[in-house]
């Protein structure tokens, strides 16, 4: 986890930890993409970029989803500077594997619409959710911020695959990379022509501002400070800048309603990250439920009427939005293999919302109404 807080507020590196073998996940292998350091395209330390890809096959060999893991972000220059000797920051520490299973799941019991995807997992060492694109070197600092040259290179990585033939494209990613994939939807909209299926799915990416709620001001100082950290005022959304300060702009609630693109958000209203990191810090109560007292319960609760006030305000009503907001005090779905599967609100699991959703079967926007208080669920959700 390494250094931790950061202006009383703990924003730790929270990865998609790897999952036991339950259901039919893989293993696969790391692949490095040399040929984009010369292009500048690099992780924090300089070193190359990573991903890992599974072959489609089928019905599937012409459909891909892309998907990208979280892992937090660096909001001043000390905490690149440490990221960069870690995994989030350097390829050279990366894993040389790492699991597929949830959505990434080739076993088509389990994961029957995408099982035979082409499936692309993309690794995160740039802490700016793939969106900074510093040309200059300060020999002083010596850190490369280029996550926006990564995002593309790694598409132009894809299409070359065989992602320019694609029928059906998602993006999806989760926590920081559930941020990227609102940050990135249009842009990946744009790789393909109109007549192609292409949706954005966020899972645990809708990090609330909340303006005047619990720890606001924390929440908006961190993101302006990754927003000037890494230069970001200029990559930033034209639709959110123009209408109020750019270092608001990293914040979905002004991001999402001028998204053009599908878009699902997966999210539980008790998201364990954002109340731990952004809203309580590390507490008793944070740590175990069974601990909060009433203030505590109080500020919980007030999170989730705020957050789902917020998502009914800024996510349209329309079959162009979908979502799915439940009461477990978790955070990251869409590769924990028994949420994606058996997780379910109004009698449909994640799994079956959001393929419903993707292939216009039926829309999904649905919120657990019921649980005001966050619920301890096991991730059993299985038996
Ligand atoms: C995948 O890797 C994890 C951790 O490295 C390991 O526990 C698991 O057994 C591996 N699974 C397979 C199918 O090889
Ligand atoms: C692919 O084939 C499976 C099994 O035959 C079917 O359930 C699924 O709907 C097909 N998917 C597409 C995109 O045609
Ligand atoms: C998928 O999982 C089921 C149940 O564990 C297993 O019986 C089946 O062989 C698996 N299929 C593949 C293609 O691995
Ligand atoms: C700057 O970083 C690069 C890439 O890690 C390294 O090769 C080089 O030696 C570093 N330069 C200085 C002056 O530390
Ligand atoms: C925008 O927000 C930043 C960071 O919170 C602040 O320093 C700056 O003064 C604001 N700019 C304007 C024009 O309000
Ligand atoms: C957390 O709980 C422990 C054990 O019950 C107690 O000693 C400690 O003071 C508590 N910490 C806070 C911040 O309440
Ligand atoms: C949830 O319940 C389990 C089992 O009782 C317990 O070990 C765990 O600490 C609880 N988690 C939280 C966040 O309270
Ligand atoms: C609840 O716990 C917090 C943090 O441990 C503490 O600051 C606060 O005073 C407590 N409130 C009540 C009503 O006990
Ligand atoms: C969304 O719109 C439909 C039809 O206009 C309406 O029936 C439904 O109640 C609306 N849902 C919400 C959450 O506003
Ligand atoms: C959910 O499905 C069960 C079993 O099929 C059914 O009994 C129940 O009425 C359904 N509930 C809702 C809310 O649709």
């Amino acid at each position: 986890m390494g250094k931790c807080y950061i202006a009383g507020l703990l924003i730790c590196a929270l990865v998609v930890m790897n999952v036991a073998q339950v259901h039919g996940d893989t293993n696969v292998t790391i692949t490095f993409l040399d040929s984009a350091i010369s292009k500048g395209a690099v992780c924090l330390d300089g070193s190359a970029p990573a991903y890992s890809y599974v072959e489609g096959f089928g019905n599937g060999s012409h459909s891909w989803i892309v998907y990208l893991v979280g892992g937090g972000w660096c909001s001043q220059i000390s905490e690149c500077r440490d990221r960069s000797s870690s995994r989030l920051g350097s390829s050279h520490l990366m894993g040389s594997q790492t699991t597929f299973s949830g959505i990434l799941d080739s076993n088509c019991t389990f994961n029957p619409d995408f099982c035979n995807w082409h499936k692309v997992f993309i690794y995160y060492c740039d802490g700016s959710s793939f969106m900074s694109n510093i040309e200059q070197i300060d020999p002083k600092i010596n850190l490369t911020f280029r996550g926006a040259r990564i995002f593309n290179v790694m598409m132009d990585e894809m299409l070359a695959k065989g992602m320019r033939n694609a029928q059906n494209a998602i993006l999806t990613g989760t926590s920081a990379g559930g941020l990227a994939t609102i940050l990135h939807c249009d842009k990946f909209r744009k790789l393909f022509s109109d007549a192609i299926r292409v949706k954005c799915i966020s899972d645990s990416g809708f990090f609330m501002h909340g303006e005047g709620h619990h720890g606001y001001e924390n929440r908006e100082n961190f993101f302006a400070n990754v927003i000037k950290t890494h230069k970001l005022a200029n990559s930033l959304s034209p639709a959110c800048t123009s209408k109020r300060n750019s270092s608001l702009c990293f914040f979905p609630e002004y991001l999402v309603e001028d998204i053009q693109t599908p878009l699902f958000m997966l999210e539980s209203a008790f998201d364990r990250f954002q109340l731990t990191s952004l809203v309580l810090g590390i507490t008793n109560c944070t740590t175990y439920l069974t601990r909060c007292n009433s203030t505590e319960l109080g500020i919980m609760r007030d999170f989730r009427s705020t957050f789902i006030k917020t998502l009914e305000q800024r996510v349209h009503n329309s079959s162009n939005r979908g979502m799915f907001v439940h009461s477990c005090y978790l955070h990251d779905h869409v590769l924990k293999s028994d949420e994606w599967t058996c997780l379910a609100i109004a009698n449909r699991t994640m799994r079956q919302a959001v393929a419903d959703w993707y292939f216009d079967r039926s829309s999904f926007r649905e919120i657990d109404t019921k649980n005001d208080s966050p619920r301890n669920c096991t991730n059993k959700f299985c038996q």
